[in-house]
């Protein structure tokens, strides 16, 4: 009875700290993959214009392609136990780094595609202006791909709040593992279960409605 009166009184710390584990990795995670996109894409794009950084090139290539080759889950077990096997590391830091590097190999393509879309006649332009290439490519290039893809990056925060649910794989406590502790303990698995759905249903559709009013404003400021 004592301790089913713990459980009852502590059950929603289990959502609620879960909830800011939740948020708190997948926004750092989403800026660690933005960062990291942004330079994989212009190594990339730069390539395939210039024929410069070849072995840049070659070594984004490979991260991509590993990256996007094998689980999230796979990646943040080898993160957490054979990378940072031997050390004391925060949890919360290994998951935003996991998702983090997870979400640059997706993040580089969305910005290469985004910039491959603009039309070369703004490089060219650029060049033609007196502008160096790395010059046109910051100024002119840059701020008309990041536009155009901003829309999908909203998406792509919406998809690692969701893929961040694997987290407790390496006991990490955050929304979905806080639900299963609850289940766990109370030896009622609907009711955390549902309310963790609710929780992740609630929070999506809210940033869905964010991007669609975004890319609403995007189309409407183009005429
Ligand atoms: N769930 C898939 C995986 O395990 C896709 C991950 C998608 N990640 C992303 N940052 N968009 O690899």
């Amino acid at each position: 009875q004592i301790y089913s009166n713990f459980i009852e009184d502590h059950r929603w710390r289990y959502l609620t700290n879960g909830l800011k584990v939740t948020l708190e990795v997948t926004f750092f995670a989403v800026i660690i993959g933005i960062v990291l996109g942004l330079l994989i894409a212009v190594v990339r794009s730069t390539y395939v214009k210039t024929g410069k950084l070849k072995i840049a090139n070659f070594l984004c290539g490979l991260y991509i392609t590993v990256i996007r080759g094998t689980p999230v889950v796979v990646q943040l077990l080898i993160i957490y136990f054979v990378v940072f096997g031997s050390v004391k590391i925060d949890k919360v830091l290994v998951a935003i780094m996991a998702f983090g590097l997870n979400s640059g190999a997706y993040v580089a393509e969305i910005f290469r595609s985004g910039i491959m879309s603009i039309d070369n006649g703004q490089f060219e332009a650029g060049r033609s202006l007196g502008f160096s290439y790395w010059k046109t490519m910051l100024y002119i290039i840059m701020p008309q791909a990041f536009k155009n893809v901003l829309p999908a990056l909203g998406n792509e925060f919406i998809v690692l709040l969701k893929e961040t649910s694997v987290a407790g794989y390496i006991a990490l406590e955050d929304l979905t593992k806080g639900g299963d502790i609850i289940r766990s303990r109370t030896f009622s698995a609907f009711f955390p279960l549902i309310t963790v759905a609710l929780i992740y249903l609630i929070m999506v559709t809210i940033f869905t409605k964010l991007v669609g009013i975004l890319e609403r404003r995007l189309r409407n400021s183009d005429h």
